[in-house]
């Protein structure tokens, strides 16, 4: 099968340049000028005049079926994946997690494998969340990064009960990530002083979602933040911190990197394009924005966006973790009983197009860094994704950069009944998506199939 991306404007991390784009089967075969001229049998032709073609986006952070509050997250792998594509995102690195009381990583990564096989419809890779780092499970950390293509690994500072680990642990994940080429991303909120603001808030009688966010002041990040990175710097390996929302904590990031500490961040659209009035929806509406790290206080989304500009962070992923409303209800009379998460895995690069490209903020090409080749990089899958390059799988979005799009419920494809984006138009969306070569979302239309998504083995970090 041979496909022609005819005429558009290709973008990479590091290029912009007018060609045409050969597809053979699931591969890239050749950029350059003209190429209708040299491949005689075309079996697809793409025109893609006036419009960009970049490399699929490569979410490395979302949470597909994750039990989580009480509750199980409302995307699966099937509905996650649709919709990331509609979104432009081929690529997922979801969490799997260690099972609760220290159970084996092989049975948490089994879990995740049934849960995505055979459903996906683009491609997939796990990290694994570790909730207690002892001997055996340092051991399986092994197994996993040599065996299995898991070459990352989340750790918390928050969530004391579910998914805090103490210093020691962290340390020695940090140790074993030093000895096998792994990755530790890390959850970076002091979760024991905020479960000591949450008893007291609760104390005084506190119910609405608003206190979600004022029991975790940006300082409990900034202060996690610093700490994981000072572990990172005497164990002497890289270090990634996922969601960061807060300037408090960015700083942090900065000033280690100043230092010479490999240390990497994301951050995520909520923390871009929402801020802490969001809690003050009327009614139980607030709780739409429950997640952790919270929204912060308008204003520090200016910090962040420099640090996407300067490199101080490197990745814009999603956390899509969603809930419908009658799961946020579970904590309509005690906001900490509301689940965590919002939705966002299909609206990411329509966002930080509109709000980061067309607004001026970021370059095209830093964009293209952002959602596809940085993340590339830092979670091993470069070259293979991430860029547009002969003999890369062909992931490929051709992006209308005209198209005018409004963001909702009602449009999009998400399987949860609200938008935290509701009725924000935005310019800008993918008109075709291909995943390695096969056209999954043509005009807003889902044309793949479920199962089509692979696993992705994933190898080291570039970090
Ligand atoms: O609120 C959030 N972020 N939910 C998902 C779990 C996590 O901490 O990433
Ligand atoms: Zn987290
Ligand atoms: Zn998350």
């Amino acid at each position: 099968m041979r496909t022609l991306i005819e005429k558009g404007t290709c973008v990479t991390a590091s290029d912009t340049f007018l060609a045409d784009v050969v597809i053979e089967d699931d591969k890239i075969a050749a950029l350059g000028r003209d190429l209708g001229k040299v491949f005689d049998k075309i079996d697809k032709c793409i025109d893609a005049s006036g419009k960009l073609v970049i490399p699929g986006g490569i979410d490395v952070h979302t949470h597909l079926d994750m039990p989580f509050g009480g509750t199980v997250s409302a995307d699966d792998f099937e509905s996650g994946t649709i919709a990331a594509a509609h979104g432009g995102t081929t690529s997922v690195v979801d969490f799997a997690i260690q099972p609760q009381g220290g159970g084996a990583l092989m049975k948490g990564l089994h879990d995740w494998h049934a849960k995505a096989e055979g459903k996906a419809a683009v491609d997939y890779g796990f990290h694994m969340i570790v909730r207690e780092v002892n001997k055996s499970s340092l051991a399986e950390m092994d197994q996993l990064v040599k065996h299995e293509g898991v070459t990352s690994f989340k750790l918390f500072t928050a969530y004391p009960g579910v998914f805090y680990v103490d210093d020691a642990q962290i340390f020695r994940a940090l140790r074993k990530a030093g000895d096998n080429g792994a990755l530790i991303c890390m959850h970076a909120e002091n979760g024991p002083v905020i479960d000591v603001l949450i008893e007291e808030a609760k104390a005084r009688g506190e119910t609405a979602p608003v206190w979600h966010a004022l029991t975790r002041p940006p300082r409990l990040e900034g202060e996690a933040s610093h700490r994981v990175l000072a572990l990172a710097e005497v164990a002497k390996v890289p270090l990634y911190i996922v969601h960061l929302s807060a300037k408090e904590a960015l700083d942090q990031v900065r000033e280690a990197r100043d230092r010479g500490v490999r240390a990497y961040a994301e951050t995520c659209p909520q923390y871009l394009f929402l801020d802490h009035r969001n809690y003050q929806e009327p009614g139980f509406e607030g709780s739409k924005y429950v997640m952790s790290p919270p929204l912060r206080m308008p204003g520090n989304e200016q910090s962040l966006w420099q640090g996407l500009r300067l490199d101080d962070l490197q990745v814009v992923s999603t956390d899509h973790c969603p809930f419908c409303m009658k799961e946020k209800r579970l904590g309509e009379n005690d906001f900490s009983r509301i689940p965590n998460g919002a939705p966002g895995i299909e609206t990411r690069l329509y966002l930080t197009y509109d709000g980061g490209v067309r607004s001026g903020r970021i370059s095209l090409n830093r964009w293209v860094q952002l959602v596809s080749t940085a993340p590339a990089k830092l979670f091993g899958l470069w070259p293979r994704k991430g860029t547009l390059a002969v003999g890369a799988d062909a992931d490929v979005v051709v992006w209308d950069p005209e198209r005018r799009v409004t963001l909702s419920v009602k449009t999009m494809h998400m399987r949860v009944d609200y938008n935290p984006y509701e009725g924000r138009q935005v310019v800008g969306g993918p008109s075709q998506v291909l995943s390695r070569g096969k056209l999954v979302v043509e005009d807003d239309k889902f044309v793949g199939q479920k199962g089509h998504g692979r696993f992705l083995r994933r190898g080291q970090t570039l970090a």
